[in-house]
């Protein structure tokens, strides 16, 4: 099977294109495709002609979304728009990475994939529109959610925060907001077992158990036996421009259901990454 993966050297992408994808071709596009002009993703489909799609690809500048509204929507919404209407005309299977952001975080108890999306912000709305581009458009999809992706590409929270503990003895973390961060190894496993088993529809797809930043700091730090001072702060304090919601765990239901693979704990997720993933750190920058 030929397999389309855009935004292929993201985090998710990049973890996706290093897996062993047995019997089939993967065909890996950045802004290479951009996805907002229509002709090129004519031209890529054209020739790679391909059987699924694993869209990965977004603005993923949440504050920068509130700034930019209009390129949030072009990329986000339309961009997954100019893929899905070549992908039904290719009869190809469509998976689109969705977030936590579609939701509100009122609910105080982890989100099934029954609760009604609320977004709170542009990004989270240019995502959920997208969510209903694939179910106006599709027949057979698999929409899959996720939260807090870290990886050992691209920018995320571990990285960021470890080199800034290396500048800094002190770091203030968001202590108010609770959510799943999720290991793109493991989060790129489920993709693969999903798009294998053909059971199409809505998926929560992160790693288990709950923390806020603040504690998931705490426990990277813990696990690295590095010295910093980290200072619990409420999100405000950050003055950001979008507002995330203040509780956006997901319940991996169909997951469980459907027998496709089962998320282990955040906490062994990030011990297995910071062990087998991360750089070695200098440890002399600390002292
Ligand atoms: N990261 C998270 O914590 C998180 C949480 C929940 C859901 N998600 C969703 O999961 C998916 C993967 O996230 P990720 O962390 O892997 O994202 P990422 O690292 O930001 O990768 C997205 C990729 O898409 C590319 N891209 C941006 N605009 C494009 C365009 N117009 N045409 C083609 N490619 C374009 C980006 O290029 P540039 O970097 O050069 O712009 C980047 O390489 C996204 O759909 C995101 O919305 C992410």
């Amino acid at each position: 099977m030929n397999i389309l993966i855009t935004g292929s050297r993201g985090q998710l992408g990049s973890q996706l294109m290093a897996m062993k994808w047995p019997g089939n071709t993967l065909y890996g596009y950045d802004l290479d495709m951009d996805i907002t002009d229509r002709g090129a993703v004519q031209k890529t489909f054209e020739k790679v002609k391909p059987q699924a799609v694993i869209h990965c690809a977004a603005y993923t500048d949440v504050d920068g979304c509130e700034k930019h509204p209009k390129m949030c929507y072009a990329v986000n919404t339309r961009g997954t728009y100019n893929l899905v209407r070549e992908a039904k005309a290719y009869h190809a299977d469509f998976l689109l990475i969705s977030t936590d952001y579609v939701f509100d975080g009122k609910k105080n108890a982890p989100y099934t994939e029954q609760d009604p999306p609320h977004p709170l912000s542009v990004y989270g709305d240019s995502k959920y529109q997208a969510e209903q581009v694939l179910e106006d458009y599709l027949d057979h999809y698999y929409l899959v959610r996720t939260t807090g992706i870290y990886s050992r590409f691209g920018k995320n929270f571990v990285d960021t925060i470890i080199k800034a503990a290396q500048k800094n003895s002190q770091l203030d973390i968001v202590n108010d907001q609770v959510c799943t961060p999720t290991y793109s190894l493991d989060l790129a496993r489920c993709v693969h077992a999903l798009m294998d088993s053909q059971k199409y529809g809505v998926y929560h797809a992160t790693n288990a158990g709950q923390c806020t930043w603040y504690d998931f700091a705490c426990r990277i730090f813990e696990l690295l036996d590095f010295a910093v001072q980290l200072n619990p702060i409420a999100s405000h304090r950050l003055g950001r421009q979008a507002q995330r919601p203040a509780y956006s765990v997901l319940e991996n239901r169909n997951l469980e259901k459907n027998n496709i693979c089962h998320m282990r704990s955040w906490k062994e997720a990030l011990g297995d990454f910071l062990l087998h993933d991360y750089p070695p750190l200098n440890h002399g920058q600390n002292q």
